[in-house]
């Protein structure tokens, strides 16, 4: 099978660009010093890759995904990096035939933890981003009152979400310090042999924490890439021309085939003037590849933002040049 015989839309990752990916970040994290995050691609075939470039320890954003990770056979040792309360969830959690370490925040989140079954915790404590966690010097009230409830507290997470893209980048490591600054001195009063923190735009920022939760670094997206790292684009979604009436074109990759949250996506050799619910309307540079283009020929649009981008589509199709090589269903979809 071609890449022209893909219907479309449909995300497309070129294995050769994923693979040196994977291949980068196991060289600066290897093993367990890199906790991947399979939330950027919902993808076990994916996390399997990932495992064969040595990493067995897995970050989840939802059950559903560390259901499925169990489910695949990927379970040594899954952190879900989130808040819980729902206690069929939870109990599902605690049965599946995985190790699992759920993030508590709050005496709400411990005590449905514990009730449901769940064996082992992570204090998640806020480093600055407003969104989860419990502040720093609650934290080691926190494991306390999880280890009176029988929950074995392995240590501490804190996700410094609000850093990733901070510049330049010397800017960026002054202040994942100060965040980790926070972090450390809650593991000081937690314990545990578990510090977890950081994502892509921060993953070689990190000499103070056992495990970095990068997920986009593995397809990568036009957000991320203005940080000039040292990951390649490997994804794009790709779109049939469908529409070719004079300076602009026409395809069918519109917003319900892509998240728009971090602004427009892009497409190379061209400027995309604006998304409709089913198209992208775009013009080709005049001197450039799609200059020539009419409608029935392919476009790769590049996501801004991977992973609600990847959330919305049911299979990834794997490609080396123009051939599809592997089909991934996106099975971790849902919550
Ligand atoms: C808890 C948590 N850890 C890590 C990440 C890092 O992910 P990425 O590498 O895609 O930036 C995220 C992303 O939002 C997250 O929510």
């Amino acid at each position: 099978v071609q890449v022209t015989e893909i219907p479309t839309p449909a995300p497309v990752v070129d294995r050769v660009a994923l693979e040196a990916n994977l291949s980068t970040m196991a060289a600066a994290r290897p093993g367990a010093a890199l906790r991947p995050h399979v939330k950027a691609h919902k993808c076990t075939e994916l996390a399997r890759r990932q495992a064969a470039h040595g990493h067995l320890t897995f970050t989840c954003a939802t059950p559903r995904e560390v259901l499925g990770m169990a489910a695949a056979g990927l379970g040594d040792d899954l952190l879900l990096a989130n808040e819980v309360l729902d206690p069929a969830r939870l109990r599902a959690l605690a049965r599946c035939d995985a190790r699992v370490t759920v993030a508590v925040d709050s005496e709400a989140t411990t005590a449905a933890a514990a009730r449901a079954g769940i064996a082992e915790v992570v204090i998640d404590v806020n480093v600055g981003l407003p969104r989860c966690g419990c502040e720093p010097a609650a934290a080691g009230r926190l494991a306390d009152l999880a280890r009176r409830a029988g929950l074995t507290v392995r240590g501490v997470m804190g996700y410094e979400g609000h850093l990733m893209m901070v510049e330049p980048r010397t800017e960026r490591k002054v202040k994942v310090d100060a965040a980790m600054d926070l972090l450390v001195e809650a593991h000081r009063l937690v314990g545990g042999d578990v510090v977890s923190a950081g994502g892509t735009g921060t993953y070689d920022l990190h000499d103070r924490v056992t495990d970095v939760q990068a997920g986009s670094y593995a397809l990568m997206d036009s957000q991320y890439q203005r940080l000039g790292m040292p990951f390649r684009q490997a994804l794009t979604v790709i779109g049939t021309v469908i529409a070719a009436p004079g300076d602009w074109l026409v395809a069918d990759v519109g917003l319900k085939a892509l998240a728009m949250d971090h602004g427009n996506p892009t497409i190379t050799a061209a400027s995309a003037w604006f998304f409709s619910d089913e198209h992208v309307t775009f013009a080709p540079d005049a001197d450039g590849p799609l200059a020539a283009s009419r409608a029935g020929d392919r476009v790769r649009v590049v996501p801004a933002h991977v992973d609600p981008t990847l959330a919305l589509h049911e299979r990834l199709y794997v490609v080396e040049g123009d051939a599809v090589v592997d089909t991934w269903p996106i099975d971790l979809r849902g919550w």
